[in-house]
């Protein structure tokens, strides 16, 4: 049995899917559903005994108490945050509550259970945290990529919640001893991912016939993985990771966002060609600049693919057609994400069963 944290959001969701079908293992997945969250992307293991689905915030350290002690999970996986940068520039006070608060509360409570624990289950316990690229801050053009041991720099509200959550799991390691590990991913693309983000952003309004907002210049760079690939990396460091240390996960596959956009309305010109024969570029629309916003990350994930042998599966060329097929073919999730149906369904299905 393990503890997932964020089980419903974007890559929350995509692990334990896989989780469920490829270790088989059972999953408690803890998660406050809040407007990332949703229920809907778990439908194909609603009824699966192995999945077992609990709402509620991983700040509240009397129901983590309470889970840890009925389930006993031999580890717990840490996803729940707050994740859009512009929504912690607008509104940072969620992102202190839950990526700060939520994980001292989170790790406190993990701390009194591990401490409870005898034996191989004391010794095989794991604490896996799951954090971003974003806490080392930006790079210049010809910088090397991140390292492990690059200073942290976090430059957005949420950003530095990321880096506060991330100090808070080094020093449980080094002040209790908590077999801790920690995972910094650049940016991850895929199935579910929720249209506020970049990518999916960019499909959902192309299909809509609406402008696809550029930030800036458009030329910033960001490191894509296919979020299948994460998960993978998270499966590898759980098993195989030294305790205390942290890896960075990524792509190997730097690009500037107005590429990123040119390549989604390329597929989209050929898999969903626009009624009037015009590219998808057409809607291509300039906007302010994100404040403070970062220039450029990228992930040396050499110390992984080294010590764990983890590489990605996915190119960018097979990973970004994938994922626009699978919104092309998922035209329900994307309406009821819009309109905002899929919050209605967990109050009318979920409520009963919250804890
Ligand atoms: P997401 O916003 O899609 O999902 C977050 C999930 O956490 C949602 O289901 C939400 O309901 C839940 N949640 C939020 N606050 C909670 C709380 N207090 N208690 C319990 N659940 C809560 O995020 P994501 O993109 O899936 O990111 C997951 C994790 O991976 C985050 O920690 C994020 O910082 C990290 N990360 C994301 C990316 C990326 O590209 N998306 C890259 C690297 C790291
Ligand atoms: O690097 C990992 C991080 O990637 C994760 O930690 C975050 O949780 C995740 O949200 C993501 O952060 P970004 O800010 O990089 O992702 P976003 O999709 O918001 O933006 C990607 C780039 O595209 C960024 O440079 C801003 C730009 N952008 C974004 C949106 C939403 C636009 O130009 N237009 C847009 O409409």
């Amino acid at each position: 049995m393990i503890l997932v944290t964020g089980g419903a959001g974007f890559i929350g969701a995509n692990f334990v899917l896989d989780w469920v079908a490829q270790q088989g293992e059972p999953v408690v997945n803890l998660d406050k559903l809040t407007y990332a969250g949703n229920i809907e992307n778990l439908a194909s293991v609603q009824a699966d005994s192995r999945h077992i689905f609990v709402q509620g915030d991983i700040g509240d350290n009397a129901l983590v108490t309470r889970l840890l002690a009925e389930h006993q999970p031999r580890a717990v996986i840490n996803f729940a945050a707050e994740s859009h940068v512009d929504r912690s520039i607008h509104s940072p006070e969620a992102f202190i509550q839950t990526n700060v608060v939520g994980t001292f509360q989170l790790l406190e409570a993990v701390r009194a259970y591990w401490g409870s624990l005898t034996g191989d289950a004391k010794a095989g316990f794991r604490f896996l945290h799951v954090s971003t690229d974003e806490v080392y801050g930006s790079l210049a053009a010809s910088d090397p990529a991140f390292t492990e041991s690059h200073p942290y720099e976090p430059n957005s509200p949420y950003s530095a919640s990321k880096a506060a959550s991330d100090h808070l799991v080094r020093a449980y390691h080094h002040t209790y001893g908590l077999p801790v590990l920690t995972t910094n991913c650049s940016n991850n693309y895929g199935p579910y991912h929720f249209p506020e983000k970049l990518i999916p952003l960019m499909v959902v309004n192309a299909l809509a016939g609406k402008p696809l907002p550029i930030y800036g210049d458009g030329q910033q760079v960001r490191d894509w993985l296919y979020v299948k690939d994460h998960c993978s990396a998270i499966r590898r460091v759980l098993e195989a990771g030294r305790l205390g240390e942290t890896y960075n996960v990524g792509g190997w596959n730097e690009m500037p966002n107005l590429d990123i956009v040119h390549t989604v309305c390329g597929l989209l010109d050929s898999l969903r060609p626009r009624a009037d024969g015009q590219s998808y570029t057409s809607q291509i629309t300039y906007v302010t600049d994100r404040p403070g916003h970062d220039r450029r990350y990228a992930i040396d994930a050499g110390k992984i693919e080294r010590e764990l042998g983890w590489k990605p599966a996915e190119t960018f060329a097979t990973g970004i057609r994938k994922t626009i097929e699978w919104y092309l073919a998922n035209p329900e999730w994307v309406a009821r994400v819009q309109s905002g149906a899929y919050r209605d369904w967990v109050q009318t299905n979920y409520a009963a069963r919250a804890a």
